[in-house]
């Protein structure tokens, strides 16, 4: 198996749950920038790919959005219900067909949460969003890049080019390279490379814009 599993992601969300026991998310604001594009997509129905306990998701509610915020954890998903008690949830692993029709979505999201997965199945969840986003429809997320110091260890085998494993976990770090390979079909409406603050941590990630 070459993958973060189920178990692992319940795990992570429930000692969060006992040693932080948030009330509340990290203020990290990070769609602010692309408010205008975001504003401009027809059909306000937007899935959360990955969403964790939802700050993101509470962001595109505020925006407008019909949200479906979607997880593998349930931990994650009971704690994002505290948060936001009407929201949409579903458990769901992101490798799997997505249970949406084709082009029925306006946006999808997918913020430090599909740079966990060897190539085969990135490329896959590239199609399967690709699929079920409407035309002018938007992919925005961000992901690991090669230019995180740290990562690599002694310890740290390459499963593949670019995906690795360590500490019982499944990494990606992405390069421009890699990100051409991922949106030959999409237009790239925006690609940055930049720093942010994670857990008291720097990373470096690339941040995307793309449109169907
Ligand atoms: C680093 S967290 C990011 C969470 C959230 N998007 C945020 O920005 O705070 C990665 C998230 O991806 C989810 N995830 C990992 N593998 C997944 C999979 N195969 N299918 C669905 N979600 C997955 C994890 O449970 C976790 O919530």
């Amino acid at each position: 198996m070459s993958e973060n599993s189920k178990v692992y992601w319940d795990e992570i969300y429930w000692e969060d749950k006992i040693n932080n026991n948030r009330t509340d998310f990290i203020k990290d604001n990070w769609m602010d920038k692309y408010i205008d594009e975001i504003h401009n997509v027809k059909r306000k129905k937007a899935i959360d790919l990955g969403c964790g306990i939802g700050q993101d998701t509470k962001w595109l509610l505020d925006n407008g959005f019909d949200v479906i915020s979607c997880d593998i954890s349930d931990i994650a998903l009971q704690k994002l219900k505290e948060f936001i008690p009407n929201s949409k949830t579903m458990q769901m692993d992101v490798k799997e067909k997505l249970p949406f029709r084709d082009n029925s979505v306006g946006l999808v999201n997918a913020n430090l949460s599909i740079h966990y997965f060897d190539m085969e199945n990135t490329i896959k969840i590239f199609n399967e969003i690709y699929r079920i986003l409407q035309l002018d429809g938007i992919f925005i997320g961000r992901m690991n890049s090669d230019k995180n110091e740290g990562y690599i260890k002694d310890t740290t085998k390459e499963i593949e080019k670019n995906f690795y494993y360590d500490y019982g976990r499944y990494f990606r770090l992405f390069n421009k390279e890699q990100f051409d390979i991922l949106t030959k079909q999409w237009h790239v409406i925006a690609l940055n490379e930049n720093v942010t603050i994670r857990s008291n941590r720097k990373k470096a990630l690339w941040e995307f814009m793309l449109k169907k």
